[in-house]
């Protein structure tokens, strides 16, 4: 591990412990200034003042984040490097709340929800999407071959063919075995921190000082036929802006939409919040308003121009793979805002 990222470690541990009890009613009467509060002493704004930089959501980031650097580290740019990165773990057969392998909605279906951003903000975005493996890169087509922002089900497939993506199953024998056992009881009950899966969130910083972001997932294992989460929709699941920063977000897609979730982290860090400071802010506001922040997680991370880098959770268990020129790839656990009232 590298120095800084044990500084990082110990530091953060001990903000943490300066928060001290803070209930969920405390979030909600302490507004704005709670982030600042909270995030006292937490040391990640220190680390990655160095370009190129990528971080992405949950513990398949590290593998997403070693694709990206081979764009990074040779000077391309981080628009092909968030698609290549987290391409990763669409392909990957047995992560199962991303592309390939993902749980099916409650009919056995596979849909996709996936978007991405760049530094002239562009961006393109399909959702509900079914048989392509890369909705990422279909995404990528919608913002460069078409005049709009997002295309939907069968007309995001229909596109998807017409510029050579190809159909395939995407249901895999372990994730249907999983939805046949689901069908015993039917109970839609969102798991927090699915094992240590979930949407993949990726930010990068290249060395022309450009930000670009990427976000896709499977959505919520056994939801509504139809239902589209965060991740497609442009200021929720993702957001940037290329003179300020970025931000994406994993976790129940409603609490992130019904807060504006990484546009509100965006804007926070243009008015100067720290990265961290801006993601804590953000899951202070989901906690205080939503009706069961005990039972549902969120986790936003976010990077400014400077390459500087946070992240936030509601519940503990929420991490990020971070690396840069400066930074080892390693796993980044984000502070947790609930406490039990
Ligand atoms: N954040 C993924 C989803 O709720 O669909």
């Amino acid at each position: 591990m590298s120095q800084s990222r044990k500084e990082f470690l110990k530091t953060g541990v001990a903000g943490l412990a300066g928060m001290g009890t803070f209930t969920a009613t405390q979030v909600a009467a302490k507004e704005s200034s709670a982030a600042k509060k909270i995030s006292n002493g937490l040391s990640s704004d220190k680390i990655n003042t160095v370009k190129p930089v990528v971080l992405s959501t949950w513990i398949h980031g590290i593998v997403a984040n070693e694709e990206a650097w081979k764009v990074l580290e040779n000077g391309g740019t981080s628009l092909d490097a968030v698609e290549l990165g987290v391409k990763t773990a669409e392909a990957d057969p047995t992560n199962q709340s991303v592309g390939l392998g993902g749980f099916p909605d409650r009919e056995g279906r596979v849909t996709l929800d996936a978007c991405i951003m760049n530094h002239e903000q562009q961006c393109g975005s399909v959702a509900f999407l079914e048989h392509i493996v890369h909705p990422i890169s279909v995404a990528r087509k919608v913002m460069e071959e078409t005049p709009h922002v997002m295309l939907v089900g069968n007309g995001a497939l229909q596109f998807a063919e017409q510029q050579g993506f190809k159909r395939q199953n995407l249901l895999t024998e372990a994730s249907e075995n999983a939805w046949r056992k689901w069908l015993e009881d039917s109970k839609y009950a969102p798991v927090i921190n699915v094992e240590n899966h979930d949407t993949i969130g990726m930010l990068a910083l290249d060395d022309s000082g450009n930000i670009s972001g990427a976000c896709t997932t499977s959505g919520a294992a056994y939801k509504m036929h139809g239902r589209v989460g965060d991740s497609p929709i442009i200021g929720a699941g993702l957001y940037l802006d290329n003179e300020v920063g970025g931000a994406v977000a994993t976790g129940l897609g409603e609490a992130v939409i019904r807060s504006a979730g990484a546009s509100v982290a965006v804007e926070l860090i243009r008015q100067g919040y720290t990265p961290q400071q801006a993601c804590d802010e953000v899951i202070a506001r989901i906690i205080s308003k939503e009706k069961e922040p005990k039972s549902l997680q969120v986790g936003v991370i976010a990077l400014n121009k400077q390459g500087v880098v946070g992240g936030s959770a509601i519940h503990p268990g929420f991490n990020y793979a971070l690396l840069s020129k400066e930074q080892e790839n390693g796993m980044i656990d984000a502070p947790h805002l609930f406490k039990e009232e």
